[in-house]
Parts: C-alpha cells; sequence; structure tokens
C-alpha cells in the first residue's frame, strides 16, 4: 500500500515535472528570460505570505516593510538596488538561510516561497497565474531587475 501511493506520487510529480517543462518550452519561445515583471507568482500566494510576515518578519523589518532600528526595509530603492540583476533564488536563498534572524531556517521552502511573493508584491512586481516555485534552480531563472524592461530605454 505504502509502495503504491509512492509510485503514484512518483508518477503524479513526473506529470506534473512534464507539465512544467512545456510550459517552460512555451514561455521560452515567447520570451528568451523571465524576470520579476513577467506575473511569477499569485495573489493567493501573497495573501498566505503576508500572514507569515506579519507574524515571523514585521517585528524588525515593520508593518510595511519599511525596516526597523537595526533592520533594513524589503522595498523601495535601496532594496531594490541590493537585488537588482540576481534572481529570485538568490533572495529565496538569502531568506531561507538567514531568516528570520533570530530563528534561521524556522520557514519551509513552501512558506519562504509565501514569503517571497509577498515582498514581491508589496514592490509593486505583478502578479500571474503560476504560484512562484519553492525550487531554488527554477527560482534561479527568474531574474530580479528593479526597473521594467521597456522602461529602461
Ligand atoms: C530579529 C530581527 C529580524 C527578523 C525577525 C527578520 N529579519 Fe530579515 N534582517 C534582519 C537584519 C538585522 C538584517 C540585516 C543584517 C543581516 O543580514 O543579518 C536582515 C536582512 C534581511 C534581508 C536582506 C535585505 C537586503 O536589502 O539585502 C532580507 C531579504 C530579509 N532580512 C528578509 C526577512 C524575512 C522575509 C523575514 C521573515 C521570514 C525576516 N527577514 C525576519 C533582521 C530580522
Amino acid at each position: 500500500m505504502k509502495l503504491r501511493n509512492t509510485s503514484a506520487a512518483c508518477a503524479c510529480l513526473l506529470s506534473i515535472a512534464a507539465a512544467r517543462n512545456v510550459l517552460r518550452a512555451q514561455e521560452s519561445t515567447a520570451t528568451e528570460t523571465r524576470s520579476v515583471w513577467d506575473g511569477v507568482y499569485t495573489e493567493e500566494q501573497a495573501k498566505r505570505g503576508e500572514a507569515l510576515y506579519q507574524k515571523e518578519c514585521k517585528g524588525c523589518h515593520g508593518v510595511a516593510l519599511a525596516g526597523g532600528e537595526s533592520s533594513p526595509p524589503l522595498t523601495g530603492g535601496a532594496f531594490l538596488s541590493n537585488w537588482n540583476g540576481l534572481t529570485l533564488g538568490d533572495l529565496f536563498e538569502r531568506i531561507r538561510k538567514t531568516m528570520p534572524q533570530n530563528a534561521p531556517g524556522k520557514l519551509n521552502r513552501q512558506q519562504n516561497a509565501e514569503v517571497l511573493a509577498f515582498v514581491l508584491s508589496a514592490n509593486k512586481f505583478p502578479a500571474g497565474k503560476m504560484e512562484l516555485s519553492r525550487q531554488t534552480e527554477f527560482l534561479k531563472e527568474i531574474w530580479f531587475e528593479a526597473v521594467k524592461p521597456d522602461q529602461k530605454k
């Protein structure tokens, strides 16, 4: 019974992976690379992240992510330029491994993806139809770009 469940789960995961590959293949023909401007999280996910943020992060980073006495803001110019040109994988790992500063590693991957989705929404990056992945290797394919690409010129 146990074995059968495992193989069912495997088959399911495989088909998710296959579906994802098709999606990604479609995306990569449309746009070469993805960035935070491409709707990489869902509103629902950001909402769950907000609840986690209020519980685990607000104490130091402030209600509106504006930073606290000795904690940096998670929105605005300084934050955006810190991460500009890096990937969401980098930001995800930074949060996952070092935050909350008083209990690093407390949140699981799913929760970290939710908190990251909330941070993106607070920085006014658009929501989309697909949830942000909890896998670092997928997140490493999404670039953090402070300025919307078509507004750069
Ligand atoms: C106990 C206080 C505290 C808590 C709770 C906390 N942080 Fe932090 N955070 C800090 C401090 C202090 C820094 C800067 C120094 C450092 O990196 O440790 C920081 C840095 C960061 C950075 C890097 C900012 C930048 O501009 O590069 C991110 C991102 C971050 N925190 C996210 C979070 C998230 C998300 C949570 C909740 C899961 C959280 N923090 C909870 C204190 C805290």
